[in-house]
């Protein structure tokens, strides 16, 4: 049976400005996530959402949209709750640029500088700077500031400094919140839990046990209304630099002392800072990109992405690398990464493969002893899974199988999972940055990709096809077998 998420964690009232409110993010995550806060009670009396976009539309015509954007999320809207929320709910049209635009907002946030004001940029990245300037120009900084970045903080390293010199000229680095929404999924965290609440795995956790690492972030959709962005974008870009090396980070950083903001961070930035570089000189040997062509997924036709964009081009959807940490923990272990669109399904998970134990003491005859592996489901069946070597019941030979003890999280728990968002907007009202991330994070893991798009352009790396619905490119499962192992989820 279902329950409802288990702990309210209170928060003081705020005013929640988000700019870009009209915008799809805004109507298909931020609202519906604030829906549910709002219904669960967790938001405060004297809160308010105002939602600010270029459209010129009524409060009215706002709300109405809302409420199709929040059906269309999944739960239907009760009319009593969905009055309360309503309530609180504004919408303002206002162009960053015209300085004279700005009244209409300074005049509702008038009598309210008492409360924490939240500045949400669901924008592109070019605005970033202007809004936060927007808001000291017109005097419009309270006591308890905070601004929120969505992804992406540019699109390389110089872009990314830029936006964060802009916005950290007018807030400081502890009233910046930059979202990465991987690290507000339950299951993201619940590997902290796996590996820091249990004493079994962290003594395992080394180059000693570990034969390699495997992250698959794969998605059945392709890059539908968002092709134009996407096209200048590219998988490496957009899932790479901030979901998987996130999860990397989680996976292989050291405990902190503390699960406190900046000791969290400080673990991370260590493992990104230890990335061993690609460059032109190993970029074919580490990486492989590709594109999807046309082809069925569960039984239904799909186009290719050249004939979604309209045009050739050589972005690609694919991306699989082989990446090497250079520390003493996880020197010589490899970190095999792939994520794609238009794969077979939707599936993420994380994969640690143990050593094979040292002395075949069964025998070749009594069946393959298969190395250990856990296997930690992040969507869409989260949970954990360990494979283990049991001997096959019976009373003649001793034949041996692998097993797996299964954890499903849902049928342990039986709760409703919370979207990424209304965890990370909670946090962001209870002024906890740990689940962002910093700049220093950010810029650095923009480097080491910066490394690998020089690197692709120096040695003129060719992008691959693959069909939708397969697993990418033949050159992906090469890029395994060359080191004798190949890929396991979704296999
Ligand atoms: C976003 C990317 O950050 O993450 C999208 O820009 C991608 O391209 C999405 O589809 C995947 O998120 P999730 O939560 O569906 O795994």
């Amino acid at each position: 049976m279902e329950r409802e998420v288990a702990q309210l964690i209170p928060v003081d009232p705020f005013d929640l400005i988000i700019f870009g409110g009209a915008g799809d993010l805004a109507l298909r995550k931020l609202l519906p996530a604030l829906y549910h806060r709002h219904r669960d009670g967790q938001i405060p009396p004297g809160s308010r959402i105002i939602a600010v976009g270029r459209s010129a539309i009524s409060r009215e015509e706002y709300v109405a949209e809302a409420a199709l954007a929040v059906e269309a999320a999944g739960e239907g809207i009760g009319p009593d709750v969905w009055e309360t929320f309503t309530a609180r709910l504004d919408y303002l049209d206002l162009d960053a640029d015209d300085h004279a635009g700005w009244g209409p907002l300074s005049e509702r946030l008038k009598g309210h500088e008492n409360k924490i004001r939240i500045v949400y940029l669901a924008t592109p990245p070019h605005l970033f700077g202007r809004v936060a300037r927007g808001f000291q120009a017109n005097s419009l900084m309270v006591a308890d500031m905070r601004i929120v970045l969505e992804k992406p903080v540019g699109d390389d390293y110089a872009s990314a400094r830029a936006i964060n010199d802009e916005v950290g000229a007018c807030f400081a680095e502890n009233q910046i919140f930059r979202i990465d929404h991987y690290l507000g999924k339950e299951t993201v965290q619940n590997l902290l839990a796996l590996r820091f609440a249990n004493s079994l795995f962290e003594p395992l956790w080394r180059r000693e046990v570990v034969d390699h690492v495997q992250i698959t972030v794969a998605e059945e959709l392709g890059v539908g209304n968002r092709v134009g962005f996407y096209d200048r974008i590219g998988a490496l870009r957009d899932m790479v630099q901030n979901h998987l090396l996130q999860l990397v980070c989680l996976v292989a950083m050291e405990p902190p002392a503390s699960l406190d903001d900046d000791a969290v961070r400080d673990e991370k930035l260590k493992v990104l800072r230890a990335l061993e570089p690609i460059t032109a000189a190993n970029v074919g040997s580490s990486t492989v990109r590709a594109q999807y062509t046309a082809g069925a997924i569960s039984g239904k036709a799909v186009p290719g992405y050249v004939d979604e964009l309209g045009g050739a081009t050589d972005t690609e959807t694919f991306v699989a690398l082989k990446l090497g940490i250079d520390n003493w923990r996880w020197s010589g272990v490899p970190f095999y990464l792939r994520t794609g669109k238009r794969l077979p399904a939707k599936h993420s998970e994380i994969v640690i493969q143990f050593r094979p134990v040292p002395h075949p003491l069964f025998g070749n005859a009594s069946g393959d002893a298969a190395p250990n592996r856990l296997s930690i489901m992040l969507q869409p069946d989260e949970g954990v899974r360990l494979a283990i070597m049991a001997k096959e019941p019976g009373p003649g030979g001793f034949e041996l199988r692998p097993v797996s003890l299964d954890l499903s999280f849902e049928e342990t728990f039986g709760i409703r999972y919370p979207d990424a968002y209304e965890r990370l907007l909670i946090e962001v009202m209870r002024g906890n940055p740990a689940l962002f991330m910093r700049r220093d994070e950010i810029e650095t893991a923009w480097r080491w990709i910066d490394d690998i798009i020089a690197g692709w352009a120096e040695a003129r790396q060719k992008v691959d096809a693959y069909v939708a619905g397969s697993w990418g490119p033949t050159a992906s499962s090469l890029l395994l077998d060359r080191d004798g192992r190949h890929w396991i989820a979704g296999q």
